[in-house]
């Protein structure tokens, strides 16, 4: 019987352990799949804008157990282990466990037959001293905790400045105008020339007029400078300089400019210069080619970090994982249609499918709960 070991508990991880586990159980072969992550609930990440306002979601509106999910499965069939991998023998393919990203405590060392490489990324600003947990900080205690202060943080803040105007930035700015347009200053900074800079310019334009509409202040062609940052005591404590020579005094700081993937167990040769894993259009790993190591979702270098990319990546590499398990050909990813959803506020929102925008109440009536429905059935393999 083959070990299938998945790294990371999120999308990938968890929509893939479950495509494999049904199919085994229609088609076999037997299959045992051991997943990794540090984190023992999935984080609905695709609701923390709302989230990061207090009063919108308890928590078990976004995180749901994942051995729970499994628990029609048998020990022989599914197991998870808590930890983090932290480092990876292809030559012996083995990957090692420790309880903290670094590695310093092991937990346990594990051998497979075959690898999907789940572990996403975080956000650029994981370091910051205030974390806006728009993605998983590892455990679930640290995102829930995380999640609680940041909230407190938002009540009592009179002024609040995002910063970054991608789908991440302007979902937070519009969901922070919705709620509090009467009683606080909402600002939205952004070096770009418009909102959205990766969406058609149509959409971009929407999105402009939606924020404004909610009275959040957008200042475009802005750069914060990071290195001025003065925090004192008291209200309006944190003070950032503008590149166009003006401060900003602000009771909270919402910076958001992007990911970088979690990937630092992997050795370097298999990583591009930004640490995504390099993967050919079977999501084989580069330079493992027939070894039976992929890499699917944000970690990977293949698509734009979308959960919509991840999920269709995952269903084709669990097709694909049934093939070579009856001793067929895997057949190429092709990909699929590029496309964007924001939502802003609870009332609009804005997107595209390829070239073409999508009418605003569209987009808006499916993300309206930013699908927090499908949480449920995502961890449980219902969905899929
Ligand atoms: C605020 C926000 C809103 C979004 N909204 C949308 C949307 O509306 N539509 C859309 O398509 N996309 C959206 N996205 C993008 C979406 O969140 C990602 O594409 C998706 O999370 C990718 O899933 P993943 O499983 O590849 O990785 P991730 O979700 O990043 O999960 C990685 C998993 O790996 C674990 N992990 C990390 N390091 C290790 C390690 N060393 N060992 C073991 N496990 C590890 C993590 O704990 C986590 O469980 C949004 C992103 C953000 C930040
Ligand atoms: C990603 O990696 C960092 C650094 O290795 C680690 O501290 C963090 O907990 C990881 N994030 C997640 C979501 O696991
Ligand atoms: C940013 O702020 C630092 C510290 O105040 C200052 O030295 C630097 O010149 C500023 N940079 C720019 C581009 O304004």
């Amino acid at each position: 019987m083959k070990t299938i070991l998945i790294l990371g508990g999120s999308f990938v991880g968890v929509g893939t352990a479950h495509r494999i586990l049904k199919q085994a159980s229609k088609t076999g072969p037997a299959v045992k799949i051991i997943l990794v992550s540090p984190n023992t609930h999935l984080y609905w990440n695709i609701a923390a804008p709302r989230a990061l306002l207090p009063g919108q979601f308890t928590d078990d509106e976004i995180f749901q157990s994942i051995p729970e999910g499994f628990k029609q499965y048998s020990k022989d069939q599914f197991e998870h282990i808590v930890g983090f991998a932290s480092s990876l023998d292809v030559a012996n393919k083995k990957v090692e466990v420790s309880a903290d990203a670094e590695g310093t405590k092991p937990v346990t060392t594990i051998r497979y037959d075959f690898l999907i490489i789940g572990t996403g990324s975080r956000s650029k600003e994981f370091d910051e001293d205030v974390k806006a947990p728009v993605k998983g900080l590892g455990s679930t205690e640290a995102t829930k905790d995380a999640l609680h202060e940041f909230q407190e943080l938002v009540e009592k803040s009179k002024t609040i400045v995002v910063a970054g105007a991608g789908p991440t930035g302007v979902e937070i700015a519009g969901e922070l105008g919705y709620e509090y347009r009467k009683s606080k200053k909402i600002i939205l900074v952004t070096s770009g020339n418009t909102v959205l800079e990766t969406a058609i310019p149509s959409v971009s334009k929407t999105a402009l007029g939606m924020l404004r509409d909610l009275n959040v202040e957008v200042k475009l062609q802005t750069k914060v400078n990071r290195s001025s940052r003065i925090k004192r005591e008291g209200p309006n404590q944190i003070e950032i300089s503008l590149s166009d020579g003006t401060t900003l005094s602000t009771d909270l700081y919402i910076p958001t400019s992007g990911i970088v993937p979690n990937s630092s167990y992997i050795p370097d040769k298999y990583l591009n210069a930004n640490g995504f894993v390099k993967v050919d259009e079977y999501f084989q790993v580069k330079g493992l080619e027939n070894q039976h190591v992929w890499a699917i979702g944000d970690v990977s270098d293949l698509e734009s970090p979308q959960l919509l990319v991840a999920d269709r990546q995952s269903g084709h590499l669990a097709k694909n994982i049934g093939l070579i398990l009856n001793n067929n050909a895997p057949l190429l990813y092709k990909g699929g249609m590029r496309g964007m959803g924001c939502q802003i506020g609870k009332k609009a929102g804005t997107g595209h499918l390829g070239w073409v925008k999508l009418p605003s109440f569209i987009v808006s009536f499916l993300r309206k709960n930013l699908f927090v429905e499908k949480l449920a059935s995502t961890v449980d393999g219902s969905a899929y």
